[in-house]
């Protein structure tokens, strides 16, 4: 099966096969080729250049991209899209005044969530789920995460990774688990932090590991959730398994998750928008990629992670949705890309760059994908006619993916 996309206005997002991530100056590194076309045989691209290069190409589907940018999809390396209900009732709690951690405190925020959760059906929870997922393939993306974390008993957390189980068949898009029994504290431990961490150690974790339903395991190492101690056993625990740290980290305070990250090689600390300068160093001296969620920056209102400090220290950074009921419930990567330029003041290169192969380096899928080079997957994204690339963030909410190809194929 060849695809052929031919008379791309700007084709971007151009890396050598070998790149697996891109650090500090070289976000904005990426080539991009103006009047190109593009080949995919089976689900890799095989070939592309400027179009009066192409020559005679003989395809089975032909996609005239005239006036269109073509670029890597999106790859969402943190969501908690399997959730039953939605929040909006503590929205207008936080437009009033409250915090995320007053909703959380009186009961609400993550353990609303797991109650919905528990009296949702494993056929409910997959067809919300399908459909939350459909949406940010239709707006982008060809790889995401998603984690448990509403269920906070063996059971429901088993649940989850089921439903999640069911949307790497069902979906075009690859999905990876990730484990994130460590989300809160569940009702039935209320008051029994410690009592919680090692049920989540002895029998959450070995059960995960027993049916194969996780890659990766999550804590939320926050002030007022885990503790960067508590964080350690669970990750330990975890790595035991053959789970791969990737953790929740300083999102209402800088309050050593990203020290623990690093300590047990977490592959990515997310949020970090409470991090402080020393912690940009530990990361740079790591092979820990900080991924940042400007969705939930925007949402919940809290500061924006210091992406451009960042950066400037020479760190891969990555960029993802966390969609989720109560802090970010969107999963759209362009808004994202918008947010990363206009609250980060990334350049829409370097943003790109942080949805695309970081994103990728954060799932350690950037081997294949990610990037437009030879011999990656054919994940791309068709824009609508735009004047440019710039053109994409700059244009915020308006909705400009025509096409999201997923190994080849338009889906
Ligand atoms: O990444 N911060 C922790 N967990 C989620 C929010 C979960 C929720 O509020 O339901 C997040 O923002
Ligand atoms: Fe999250």
């Amino acid at each position: 099966m060849r695809l052929l996309i031919k008379n791309i206005r700007t084709l971007a997002g151009i890396l050598p096969a070998e790149t697996l991530c891109l650090r500090g100056k070289e976000m904005a590194s990426a080539r991009s080729i103006d009047g190109a076309y593009l080949v995919a045989d089976d689900g890799i691209i095989t070939r592309f250049g400027p179009m009066d290069e192409m020559g005679e190409v003989v395809a089975d589907e032909v996609v005239d991209a005239e006036g269109r940018v073509v670029f890597p999809a999106f790859c969402d390396s943190h969501s908690h899209i399997v959730y039953a209900g939605s929040r909006e009732g503590e929205f207008r709690d936080k437009i009033a005044g409250m915090t995320y951690e007053e909703v959380a405190a009186r009961g609400g925020g993550i353990l609303n969530s797991a109650d919905r959760l528990a009296e949702a059906s494993e056929e409910e929870l997959f067809e919300a789920a399908e459909r939350r997922a459909w949406r940010m393939i239709r707006t982008g993306a060809a790889t995401l995460e998603i984690k448990s974390g509403y269920g906070l008993t063996t059971e429901s957390e088993l649940k989850m990774l089921r439903v999640i189980g069911r949307l790497q068949k069902a979906l075009p898009a690859t999905i990876k688990a990730t484990f994130l029994g460590a989300h809160a504290v569940g009702r039935a431990y209320k008051g029994r932090q410690s009592d919680y961490v090692d049920y989540v150690c002895n029998e959450m974790i070995p059960a995960v590991a027993e049916q194969g339903v996780a890659e990766f395991v999550d804590v939320f190492c926050d002030r007022g959730f885990f503790t960067p101690e508590e964080t350690a056993k669970i990750l330990e625990c975890g790595k035991r398994y053959g789970l791969r740290p990737k953790i929740h980290a300083n999102e209402l305070a800088s309050s050593g998750g990203v020290q623990v990250g690093i300590e047990y090689g977490a592959l990515s600390v997310d949020h970090l928008e409470e991090a402080t300068e020393q912690d940009v160093r530990d990361l740079a001296a790591s092979n820990t990629i900080p991924t940042v969620l400007p969705g939930a920056s925007f949402f919940s209102n809290l500061p924006f992670a210091p992406a451009r400090m960042m950066i400037d220290a020479g760190l891969p950074v990555a960029i993802a949705s966390d969609c989720n009921p109560g802090s970010s419930p969107s999963g759209n990567m362009k808004m994202l890309w918008s947010l990363a330029c206009i609250k980060m003041r990334l350049s829409p290169e370097e943003a790109l760059s942080g949805l695309t192969i970081n994103g990728a380096a954060a799932l350690g899928l950037s081997a294949d994908r990610g990037a437009i080079s030879v011999g990656r997957r054919a994940d791309l994204v068709v824009s609508k006619p735009v004047p440019s690339l710039a053109y994409l963030p700059y244009s915020f909410g308006e909705e400009l993916v025509e096409h999201t190809i997923i190994g080849g194929k338009i889906v």
